[in-house]
This record gives structure tokens, C-alpha cells and sequence, in this order.
């Protein structure tokens, strides 16, 4: 049996592509009865300025998420990460064998701090991925299921593995990212060359979860195309496209073969009503489920005590053995 961890951070709206990227997989693992542990990244979402409140009810949103996602806290352990201390305090003890070279190559990092002067640029931003790395290593996790954009974080989180291991002793499991062929990057609908995000201005380009049904189809039927007017995958020239069979795709664990084979020879309009429909059904239902935990404040802080407390146990195991292979313990 694999151990499987993954999070989220609770910095705003839901999307789509949380959902398609990371959480349809993570439902995936906990079916086939791996160890999974899920948590909610609010350390990270620290790294860039939250209000107290908002980042309060973010946090449970996400929560509620999960559940109405179909995780289930009976089989997969679901909690805060600032609830488990040992994340803090190993992303320190990594962070002493990380370089700024390293740190300052992430694309995220260069993303994030693009806009602001080198000089104001928060730390904490830039040793984000010694955290990610702390999370992952913290529970000897085998596979870690995000979307595309965090496979460079999981490349380092294993190189900071070996170097840890090789340095002081066999003391990690070196994790593996699990990253599906579709769906990992799902592109703005107006604008397939930037991923679609839940901050995008404009809210054309992505689908939020508290969008209505009628709201995604007009989104869909207005997503960009082209005029070649000819159904094939082709993700050089066709990008719009091409996003949006990945999209129907991943919503209907499909293969895109199959996908373009029943649309080919008719136009894109018959394919985004199909696509519209869909994704909206789901979407729907998802919030549906949503709606119904969010308003059980008092069930979702259950779930993450019980959730911390098998957390714990394991970071603390880790721990233990990271302070006795450094010299931290007399
Ligand atoms: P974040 O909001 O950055 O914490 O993202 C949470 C998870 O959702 C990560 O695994 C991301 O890779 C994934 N994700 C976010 N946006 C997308 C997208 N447009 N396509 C695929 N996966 C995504
Ligand atoms: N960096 C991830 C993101 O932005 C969130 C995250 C933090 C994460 N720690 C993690 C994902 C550990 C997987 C494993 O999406």
C-alpha cells in the first residue's frame, strides 16, 4: 500500500481546475485503498497577504470541498496544515540544505514575485517549496497527484530527499509526482496560452465552483477556438481546441482518441454543447454536496481534529528520526 499526499491552498475561489488537476485523482487513490492524507496548505497561503477572517473561512471552504469532491474522512485522513507543527519546523532544518540558486529557479517563485521589487519580495515566498518539501517527506509519501504546474516543486522536494538521505542517512522515501496525461493543465477558456486560474480578471477564463449551470454554458459556448473548422487534437495549432477536448476528457475519463473520433466531420458547436453540459452537470453536483457540508461548521472541525491527530503520529515518527540523524537530540 502507497502513501499518497497532496494539499490545496485555501487562497480563494474553488475552480475546475483544482478539481481536474488534483482532487478527481485523489478520489481515484483513496478507491484503491492507498494511505492518503489530504491537507489543507494554509501555511502556504500565508506567503502571500490573506485577510485573518477570509483566510478563516477559506480554509473550511476547502474543507467542504474535499468532502463534496467524494473524499471521505473515514478512509483518508483530511487536516490543517498549521495544526501539525512539524511541518514549520522540518521546512527549517531543509531549508539549511537548499540553495537560494535552487530556490530562486522555481517558476512559480519567478510568477509570484514578478510584479514586486526584489527588495520587498517576502521571504516566505521564496522558501515555499522547502515547506512543500517538508510536507511531502514529513509522511514517507510515495506519490504526490497535482496538476502540472507543481511538478518542478516535486522535483525538488526529491532532490532535497536524496541529499538529506545521502547526507545523514537513509531517511526519506523519495515521492513520486503522480501527474495524469490530461486534465493536469487546463487552460483559460479565452486564452489557451495561460493556465486557467481562479485569480484570472476575468472571469470568462475560468470555471469557478459556485458558478450556475447556465453561467458555464455561456462560458463554454463563447470559449475560443478557431476558424479551421476541423475537429482534431492538435495542440500546436488548435490550442483552444485542444484544451477543451483535454477538458471533456478529463470530465468523462474518456481518451481523446475516442473523443475525436465521434466528433469528427461535424463542426465545434455540437461538441461544446455536449462539453457545456457536461461539465456544468458535474459542477452542479459537486456544489450541491458542497452547499450541504459548509453549513456544518461544527462537522468539518471534527474532521480535522481526528484528522490531526492521525497527522501527528506519523510526522511525529519522522521527526524523531530527522532530530536523531542531524544531532539534534543529545
Ligand atoms: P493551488 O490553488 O495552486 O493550491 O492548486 C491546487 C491544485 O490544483 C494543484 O495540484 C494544482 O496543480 C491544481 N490546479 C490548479 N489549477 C489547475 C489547472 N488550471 N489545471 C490543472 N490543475 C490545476
Ligand atoms: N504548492 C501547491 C500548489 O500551489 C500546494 C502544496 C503545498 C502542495 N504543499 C504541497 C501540493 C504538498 C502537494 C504536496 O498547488
Amino acid at each position: 500500500m502507497s502513501r499518497v499526499f497532496s494539499m490545496i491552498q485555501p487562497s480563494g475561489r474553488l475552480g475546475i481546475g483544482h478539481y481536474l488537476g488534483a482532487i478527481r485523482h485523489w478520489e481515484v487513490l483513496q478507491a484503491q485503498e492507498h494511505d492518503c492524507l489530504f491537507a489543507i496548505a494554509n501555511l502556504h497561503a500565508i506567503t502571500v497577504p490573506q485577510a485573518t477572517a477570509e483566510l478563516k473561512q477559506h480554509s473550511l471552504d476547502l474543507v467542504a470541498f474535499y468532502l463534496a469532491c467524494g473524499i471521505d474522512p473515514e478512509q483518508t485522513t483530511i487536516f490543517m496544515q498549521s495544526d501539525v507543527k512539524h511541518h514549520a519546523e522540518l521546512a527549517w532544518i531543509l531549508s539549511c540544505i537548499t540553495s537560494l540558486g535552487e530556490l530562486n529557479r522555481m517558476t512559480q517563485f519567478k510568477d509570484k514575485s514578478q510584479n514586486t521589487k526584489r527588495e520587498r519580495i517576502g521571504a516566505g515566498l521564496l522558501f515555499y517549496p522547502a515547506l512543500m518539501a517538508a510536507d511531502i517527506l514529513l509522511y514517507q509519501t510515495n506519490l504526490v497527484p497535482v496538476g502540472s504546474d507543481q511538478k518542478q516543486h516535486i522535483e525538488m522536494t526529491r532532490d532535497l530527499a536524496i541529499r538529506f538521505n545521502q547526507t545523514f542517512g537513509e531517511t526519506f522515501v523519495v515521492p513520486e509526482p503522480y501527474i495524469a496525461d490530461t486534465g493536469s493543465r487546463i487552460m483559460a477558456l479565452g486564452d489557451p496560452m495561460k493556465k486557467m486560474s481562479k485569480s484570472d480578471q476575468d472571469s470568462n477564463n475560468y470555471i469557478a465552483l459556485e458558478d450556475s449551470g447556465r453561467l458555464i454554458q455561456k462560458k463554454i459556448m463563447r470559449a475560443v477556438t478557431d476558424s479551421l473548422n476541423s475537429f482534431c487534437y492538435n495542440p500546436e495549432q488548435q490550442k483552444g481546441l485542444a484544451n477543451l477536448i483535454d477538458l471533456y476528457a478529463a470530465c468523462s475519463h474518456e481518451d481523446v482518441e475516442s473523443i475525436v473520433a465521434r466528433y469528427s466531420g461535424g463542426g465545434y458547436g455540437q461538441f461544446k454543447k455536449d462539453l457545456a453540459q457536461m461539465v456544468s452537470g458535474r459542477v452542479e453536483e459537486i456544489y450541491a454536496n458542497y452547499e450541504r457540508y459548509r453549513r456544518d461548521t461544527a462537522y468539518l472541525k471534527e474532521v480535522l481534529a481526528q484528522g490531526a491527530i492521525n497527522a501527528n503520529g506519523i510526522a511525529d515518527q519522522t521527526l524523531a528520526v530527522v532530530h536523531e540523524r542531524v544531532g539534534l537530540l543529545l
